[in-house]
């Protein structure tokens, strides 16, 4: 199973480090979703999988203030998420941005909110397609119990391998996420809300 956290924008600098160790200690395959400006520190100070959370199409040169792929990769970043929920882009622009991301050789993970969007995006060959409904994302009720048919629809009709997230808290989430079809899981909240962050991770994943 491919477990990416994403740690949004809940904490910064060094709180954002701390929780990167922990989750290090528990498991060093994770791939964890980082502000730009945490990348440097923890590409530093952790061996974790790193990915932008998002990155601007443009090349070094006048782009004032955008987060331009190059800069994410020399700070130790392997790969970038588009399209999260809380960042939309339009199709021109996902399109756009994996291409230079391509170039340079940045991973993406790319998120969808239906399985319509799944199709158009599958057709641009990310590394990585993760389904989240936009609604159930810091909820109560998890992905897996509230779209199950989604789920497997999802695996019934593209090729490539897929995750899920939104409301992901337990291990039994988990494993019926991998059930209905899915490579992995994206989990935020259940982690860098909880309280203690290394033994719910432990619980979820272990
Ligand atoms: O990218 C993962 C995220 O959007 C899911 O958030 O808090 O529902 O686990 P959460």
């Amino acid at each position: 199973m491919i477990i990416i956290i994403n740690l949004k924008t809940y904490q910064q600098g060094k709180a954002v480090i701390k929780l990167a160790k922990k989750i290090q200690k528990v498991n060093n395959k994770i791939i964890i979703g980082a502000q730009a400006s945490d990348i440097y520190e923890l590409a530093k100070q952790t061996k974790l999988k790193i990915f932008a959370e998002h990155v601007d199409p443009y090349e070094p040169g006048r782009y004032t203030g955008f987060i331009i792929p190059e800069a994410v990769k020399k700070d130790g970043a392997i790969g970038t998420f588009l399209n999260h929920s809380e960042h939309k882009l339009d199709f021109k622009t996902i399109k756009k941005t994996l291409k230079r991301c391509k170039q340079i050789k940045l991973k993406t993970a790319i998120f969808v909110k239906n399985l319509k969007e799944a199709k158009k995006i599958e057709k641009l060959k990310p590394d990585y397609l993760i389904y989240e409904p936009p609604e159930l994302v810091a909820g109560k009720i998890s992905v897996s119990n509230a779209k199950p048919e989604i789920i497997e629809k999802i695996a019934k009709k593209l090729k490539m391998k897929f995750l899920v997230g939104a409301g992901i808290k337990t291990k039994e989430d988990i494993k019926t996420s991998k059930k209905l079809g899915a490579s992995g899981i994206a989990v935020s909240s259940a982690i860098t809300k909880a309280k203690d962050p290394e033994k719910s991770l432990k619980n979820l994943i272990e």
